[in-house]
């Protein structure tokens, strides 16, 4: 029997089915609705094809030109799995975090355009200058990810020859959405502020990644740039100009220069921390006169990549688990039989676990069984578990350096931001009890997408706000820290 591979974005799932599948009896799997029971009417099962090929018959053909798709987008209850394909997932597009919350801001005139260049997601807001009022949104999944999920598969990529079609299918597609949100908006467009990490900065500024494959892994190019949108391939005016903004250090980029906007913590006399996490983690401290960041490897297991039945928050994905009367009770999106969880609930079922005794101080679980059921049929493995132990060490150990490097303790820290999709739905009383941030859960605060309040705010300002930012943060490199492993060791213990 002829196999196939399917990898489904942006949760980067794997799976193998015979020739000839239909793709709505897989991908029920994970959580994909099919509202009007696959008749190819409502249009919600939409999927785009990053790679590979899905033949079109000539009614799937007739759906599509009724629901007006894109060219590359398919009805997914109308597709067969006749090759090896990587397909985008509508519906796990809508928990991308776009963002409505307020700042201050000096008003201008005319109109803005903010774009979040992230790894996984793209988020562009167009915004009314003299108010600060959003008038549109675009999110989508970045096109680089049919070159890979995270940042090492990126530049990977690049290093074997796909570098300028990286760039050019990643400005094609922020300039696309621009185009979407201005005919809806018919507006002249006065600036573009764009944030992302480093090696997004680089692809899209159509630099060479390679001095971020190898040590010291170090380039000179992620500095501010400035574009003009002819040269990038736009069919719209800018008034006054496109900015990519400046990263900090090889792999703090300036969505993160854009969170310590957003936090205000460039501002603040008493120390205040930000923890993003996104697909990377990255780890902000300090306060008005001193600022220190770092990058760790904790994002995977939170958005579900490392764990065996992590899932995104959709249908049949468990958000969250309580523990009522020694039992543990799950909340389920849908109120359907669960399939996985989510990283939300992955957070909880930990700190369940340590508080029925069921896992010890090493992570070890506490009996001869290999897994512990939650609910149902969905259990989490002892590697589960140690991926969450390696993710929350990355992140408490990032922290304790931060503050060692300061010369802080910890409890010295007034407030701690968390930043990212993930970040916005965990109970913050679990994230204490599993040792992931050793303050007190009131000093912590969620944030949602501080990139792009961020990016927000640099429409409003003549980049001096940038200027300071930069000017104040030193990047920490954890790994060469000597104190760093033994540190991390300690950090994977739940105490
Ligand atoms: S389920 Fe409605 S169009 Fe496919």
């Amino acid at each position: 029997m002829i196999k196939h591979n399917i990898r489904l974005q942006p949760l980067d799932k794997k799976i193998q089915v015979n020739d000839q599948t239909p793709l709505i009896d897989v991908l029920h799997e994970f959580g994909i609705e099919f509202p009007c029971g696959g008749k190819g009417t409502c249009g919600k099962c939409k999927i785009r094809l990053l790679d590979g090929e899905i033949n079109i018959n000539e009614i799937h053909q007739q759906k599509i030109n009724k629901l007006d798709l894109l060219p590359d987008w398919r009805l997914a209850c109308y597709s067969l799995c006749t090759s090896d394909i990587i397909i985008e997932i509508e519906q796990f597009n809508h928990l991308i975090l776009a963002d409505e919350s307020e700042f201050d801001f000096t008003p201008g005139h005319g109109y803005g355009v903010a774009v979040d260049l992230g790894t996984t997601t793209l988020v562009v807001q167009l915004v009314e200058l003299s108010t600060a009022k959003v008038l549109a949104v675009e999110t989508m999944l970045n096109p680089q990810v049919k070159f890979g999920a995270d940042l090492i598969s990126r530049i990977q990529a690049c290093l074997d020859g796909n570098a300028t079609e990286m760039t050019r299918i990643i400005r094609s597609a922020i300039g696309l959405m621009i185009e979407r949100m201005l005919k809806k908006n018919q507006v002249e467009i006065q600036k573009v502020t764009i944030v992302g990490n480093t090696v997004m900065q680089l692809i899209f500024s159509n630099y060479d990644v390679s001095p971020l494959a190898t040590y010291p892994f170090h380039t000179n190019d992620l500095g501010l740039k400035t574009f003009d949108p002819i040269a990038l391939g736009w069919n719209f005016k800018v008034i006054d100009k496109i900015v990519f903004y400046p990263s900090i250090g090889s792999f703090v980029g300036s969505d993160i220069v854009a969170g310590i906007a957003a936090t205000g913590l460039y501002l603040n006399e008493k120390y205040t921390a930000l923890i993003d996490l996104g697909t990377n983690g990255e780890i902000v401290l300090g306060n008005k006169y001193d600022i220190v960041c770092a990058s760790t490897a904790a994002g995977p297991a939170f958005e579900g990549s490392n764990i065996s039945i992590g899932m995104r928050a959709v249908t049949g994905a468990i958000s969250s688990l309580n523990l009522i009367e020694g039992e543990i009770v799950a909340n389920v999106i849908g109120n359907v039989k669960p399939k996985g969880i989510c990283g939300s609930a992955l957070v909880d079922a930990i700190a369940i676990f340590r508080k029925l005794d069921l896992i010890g101080m090493f992570g070890g679980i506490n009996s001869e069984e290999k897994s512990i059921r939650l609910v149902g049929d969905v259990s989490l493995t002892q590697k589960d578990i140690i991926e969450f132990q390696l993710a929350k060490a990355a992140i408490a150990a990032g922290l304790q350096i931060l503050a060692n490097t300061l010369s802080i303790q910890l409890a010295d820290i007034d407030k701690i931001y968390i930043a990212g999709g993930f970040g916005n739905y965990i109970n913050l009383q679990n994230v204490v009890e599993t040792g992931m941030i050793e303050l007190p859960a009131d000093k912590i605060h969620k944030m949602g997408n501080t990139a792009l309040i961020g990016a927000k705010m640099f429409l409003f300002s003549n980049d001096e706000i940038v200027d300071q930012i930069l000017f104040k943060t030193n990047h920490v490199s954890l790994e060469s820290n000597p104190d760093f492993q033994d540190i991390f060791v300690d950090k994977m213990l739940f105490l």
